[in-house]
């Protein structure tokens, strides 16, 4: 599914549009889906064999898929109006419980608070019109970048575990998170 469309500003109160992810958006988020970096530290699952297969064709159909695909709510993050990531939920088996991921895919941008303002303001919808009651997140182990985004969120630390997917050649250690609608109220 889609995310509507919703604004925010980051620390430095520059504008950021949260909207749909478009076919002309394919040839940066290959760039993106072929950075090692990037992916190692995002552990997506198949990250490894997603990574070396993708191209043009494989991403305009990923693009496609988001409309249909109930199993998530996907945002592509504008900044000063051009493409420079991607946020998103993916549905629990549970209901009312969410996944959140983000990537900034541009490293120009990043470290600039756009990643901590882009999973705020979906943590703002996802507890309200959104109708979510828990977001968890989850990074490996040495993705200190995520987990300080994720700690200054406010999101609790619930456990690590080993990911049953390789990558980067090992099953990584993955630290846990969560973030329940009552402690968002509190956080804000
Ligand atoms: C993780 C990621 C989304 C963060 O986005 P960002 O816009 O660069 O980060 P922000 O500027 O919002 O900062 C988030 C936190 O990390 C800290 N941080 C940012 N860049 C940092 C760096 N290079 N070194 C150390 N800390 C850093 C910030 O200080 C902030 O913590 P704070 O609130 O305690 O100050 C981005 O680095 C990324 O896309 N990485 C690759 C994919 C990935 O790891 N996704 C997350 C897995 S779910």
């Amino acid at each position: 599914m889609l995310g509507p469309e919703l604004h925010t500003y980051t620390r430095n109160n520059e504008q950021l549009v949260l909207t749909r992810p478009e076919f002309a958006h394919a040839v940066i988020m290959l760039t993106w889906a072929q950075d090692t970096e990037s992916m190692n530290m995002l552990a997506a699952p198949d990250s490894e064999p997603l990574r070396d297969k993708a191209n043009i064709d494989t991403e305009i159909e990923r693009i496609h898929g988001f409309e249909n695909n109930d199993d998530n709510i996907i945002w592509a993050i504008s900044y000063n109006g051009r493409l420079v990531g991607q946020v998103w939920i993916d549905k629990d088996k549970e209901i009312k419980v969410g996944h959140i991921s983000t990537i900034i895919g541009d490293k120009s941008v990043r470290n600039k608070g756009i990643g901590l303002a882009a999973k705020s303001r979906v943590l703002d919808w996802a507890f309200s019109d959104g109708g979510f009651e828990c977001i968890e997140a989850w990074c490996v182990a040495e993705n200190t970048v995520s987990e300080a985004g994720l700690r200054s969120l406010g999101f609790t630390y619930t456990g690590e575990d080993v990911n049953d997917e390789i990558v980067a050649g090992k099953y990584p250690t993955r630290h846990h998170y969560e973030m329940t609608a009552s402690n968002w109220e509190k956080a804000k």
